[in-house]
């Protein structure tokens, strides 16, 4: 023991071992409160004390107060959470989260953040070589959108040189994407300067599969207005039906064309980590770009989404900037030059403990146990008098209906009765209920039980 005193005095000191009591209390205490009955906004406003106090509070009663609101805050980790993309907790990704937070460094330089920037290049690596982008680069972004937006940006600068510079003039540039494309694709168009008049949104199969023939076509008909097609969108594992637009097809269009191929992986990227599930991206290889968030599927917390590219140096070419007071030579581990951001937060730590827990084989089972739910979770559904499956599940998301019920009551109707938390969606036209099984915590007995109340919870009219 050092005679040094620690930067934490012996009260905060204290105040930690009670929070780290108090949080391992709440993780032992989950499985008695599977669904957090949810209260009004103005409810909440009303039970607790969510003002800003003008003088300062002692240290145990911010503890206090930060647990207090754990009973009204969702559990995500709970395996009866089927909404949204979320894919539970993984011990040592929280542990990994925890520390990062910290030892707080910023992923910028080599000289900020140490061994924490070869980690995320470690990744980022391993990711690309998954991907088969075998000379391919990564930059961690803060989530799937923004990794999207990435891929606009790089794209930009590749197809139409000089627009990082002088901008792009009088050329109308077309970006494709599937009419089941994720809603940040027209979003970013929009923050990049392209023009959310300027997507367009390609037709799909019955299963929710981008159609190449309709791409084609209005590649051409683009053309033939004098537009310039840049920038054609492909999605692994679409946001409600979870389908996998078709690559190989799509790469050879892109190719022949000269247009940019992004793949967004947000969800479904996860899939190359399962030797059953890896053919779903064939073709991904020949991609330019591919996002791919580990917060989803590998069980990481929000956020941790990576762009990868195919060719190195595009990164640097289209991010890069003279900054004397930050960057000072040309150290590869200086990943502020590839990042959209300056200050940027250690995303990779929990990633990489996550890795260390589970190894290759560890995340495969992840993948292959997820759309083992979202199988038996069909077959259920199926077999239940009353719920009609409306498509067979292309990955780890199931779509149904309860006969003469209206999907949305249902699932206000199972969140309010503490039963489930699902969401709903549109599909061909209908609302539908739509089951995430990307948490891969989730046991049969959480799917039998979800269809079970999903086919007998009183829904008021
Ligand atoms: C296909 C797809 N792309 C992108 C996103 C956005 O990801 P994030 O929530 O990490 O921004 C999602 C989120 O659901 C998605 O399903």
């Amino acid at each position: 023991m050092s005679d040094t005193p620690s930067i934490a005095s012996e009260p905060e000191l204290q105040a930690w071992s009670t929070f780290f009591d108090r949080a391992s209390a709440m993780m032992s205490g989950e499985v008695q409160d599977l669904v957090r009955t949810q209260r009004s906004p103005k409810a909440l406003r009303d039970h607790l004390q969510l003002g800003l106090p003008r003088t300062p509070r002692p240290l145990p009663q911010v503890v206090d107060a930060l647990f207090e609101l754990v009973e009204q805050t969702p559990s995500t980790a709970s395996p009866r959470f089927f909404n949204q993309l979320f894919g539970g907790r993984t011990a040592a990704a929280s542990m990994g989260e925890m520390l990062a937070v910290l030892l707080n460094n910023s992923m910028y330089t080599f000289k900020a953040a140490g061994v924490q920037a070869i980690i995320e290049r470690t990744l980022s690596q391993r990711m690309c070589a998954l991907a088969g982008f075998t000379e391919g680069e990564g930059s961690f972004t803060p989530g799937g959108s923004l990794s999207n937006l990435l891929s606009v940006i790089l794209a930009r600068g590749e197809q139409f040189e000089g627009s990082r510079e002088h901008g792009l003039g009088a050329v109308r540039p077309i970006l494709y994407t599937s009419e089941l494309g994720h809603y940040s694709i027209p979003k970013n168009a929009g923050l990049a300067g392209i023009g959310r008049s300027n997507v367009r949104y390609v037709a799909t199969d019955a299963r929710g599969r981008m159609l190449p023939g309709d791409l084609e076509r209005q590649i051409i008909a683009d053309r033939a207005l004098g537009h310039t097609p840049f920038f054609i969108n492909a999605t692994a594992g679409t946001t409600v039906l979870g389908a996998f637009d078709p690559l190989v097809e799509l790469s050879h269009i892109a190719r022949e064309a000269g247009i940019w191929l992004h793949v967004d992986g947000a969800l479904g990227g996860s899939m190359l980590l399962s030797e059953r599930t890896r053919p779903l991206l064939a073709g991904l290889e020949h991609a330019d770009s591919f996002t791919w968030d580990a917060h989803k599927m590998m069980g990481v917390p929000l956020t941790c989404s990576v762009l990868l590219v195919r060719q190195p140096g595009i990164l640097g070419r289209h991010l890069s900037e003279k900054a004397d007071y930050l960057f000072h030579g040309d150290d590869m581990h200086d990943r502020g030059q590839t990042s959209l951001q300056c200050g940027r937060r250690n995303d990779a730590l929990k990633l990489w403990a996550a890795w260390q827990a589970l190894g290759d084989t560890g995340l495969g089972k992840r993948i292959d146990d997820a759309v083992g739910s979202a199988t038996r979770a069909a077959q259920r559904i199926e077999q239940t008098p009353g719920l009609v499956l409306v498509k067979p599940p292309e990955s780890v998301n199931v779509v149904f209906q309860r006969d003469g019920v209206d999907s949305k009551a249902l699932c206000k109707a199972l969140q309010t009765q503490a039963l489930a938390v699902v969401g709903s969606a549109t599909v061909d036209g209908s609302t539908v209920v739509r089951l995430s099984c990307v948490n891969s915590n989730i046991e049969s007995t959480d799917i039998d039980d979800f269809v079970h109340a999903a086919a007998t919870v009183v829904v008021p009219v």
